[in-house]
């Protein structure tokens, strides 16, 4: 029977969650997808008496925490992660990952980073054989304000594409600002690159924080097929 992309994501959240799970430093992500790893995990937590604490990777994640009654960490007292759970936007055959669609990327790159495992939960419409070709917004950067035109420029000259800054829209005039109070660039980049020499340009330019690029982080992903199946990649 033919799964939504919601019933897809829950899927993916759920087997994520069993099979990586055991207790310990959990890293919980940002975006729709992870909503339903952490019902599940509230589940096995009541269920199993186990004991864990969650880092958020956003204010949205710190408020699902909470409204979970799940207990809640920081990096300070807890630099070092068991499992770090996330979605993405878009998820190639190298598990190269686009992130930041929903502005969170900074703290979901610093805590995947502090993780021993970085797993990635999606639907089967993020499953691409080349960044780009599902995701089609671009590479969100994280940006201090006052640098925003110029590492617009730097990028552009260097590998082409376009870029625009990412606006609020209707709840209020001007742009995005992230939970660290920066702007976001979306990149449309012209073809598919070396990620790793990108991930690496952008973060050398002067103003910008960082970018949604992960390249050799992710150890798996788990898939929401549309035939209601789940595909692990590893
Ligand atoms: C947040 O900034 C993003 O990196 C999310 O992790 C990503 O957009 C996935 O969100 P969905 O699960 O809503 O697609």
């Amino acid at each position: 029977s033919a799964m939504s992309v919601e019933g897809s994501k829950k899927e993916a959240a759920c087997i994520a969650v069993e099979n990586n799970v055991k207790g310990g430093v959990i890293g919980i992500g940002s975006g729709s997808t992870i909503v339903y790893a952490v019902e599940k995990l509230a589940e096995i937590v009541a269920e199993q008496n186990l004991d864990i604490v969650c880092i958020p990777t956003s204010f949205q994640a710190r408020q699902l925490i909470i409204k979970h009654g799940l207990p809640l960490g920081d990096l300070e007292t807890h630099p070092v992660l068991d499992v770090c759970i996330d979605g993405a936007d878009e998820v190639d055959t190298d598990l190269t990952l686009i992130k930041g669609g929903g502005g969170c990327l900074l703290q979901e790159k610093i805590v995947a980073s502090c993780a021993k495992k970085f797993v990635v939960i999606a639907d089967y419409r993020k499953k691409s054989n080349n960044l780009g070709e599902q995701w089609t917004k671009g590479i969100p950067i994280e940006v201090i304000p006052l640098s925003y035109r110029c590492v617009e420029m730097k990028i552009v000259s260097q590998y082409g594409g376009n870029i625009d800054l990412r606006l609020s829209g209707e709840s209020k005039a001007g742009p995005v600002v992230t939970d660290n109070g920066n702007f976001i660039l979306d990149w449309k980049f012209p073809s598919t690159l070396d990620w790793k020499a990108v991930e690496i340009f952008l973060n050398m330019i002067p103003g910008v924080v960082e970018n949604g690029l992960f390249v050799n982080m992710a150890h798996v992903a788990y898939f929401g097929m549309k035939d209601g199946s789940v595909m692990t990649k590893e």
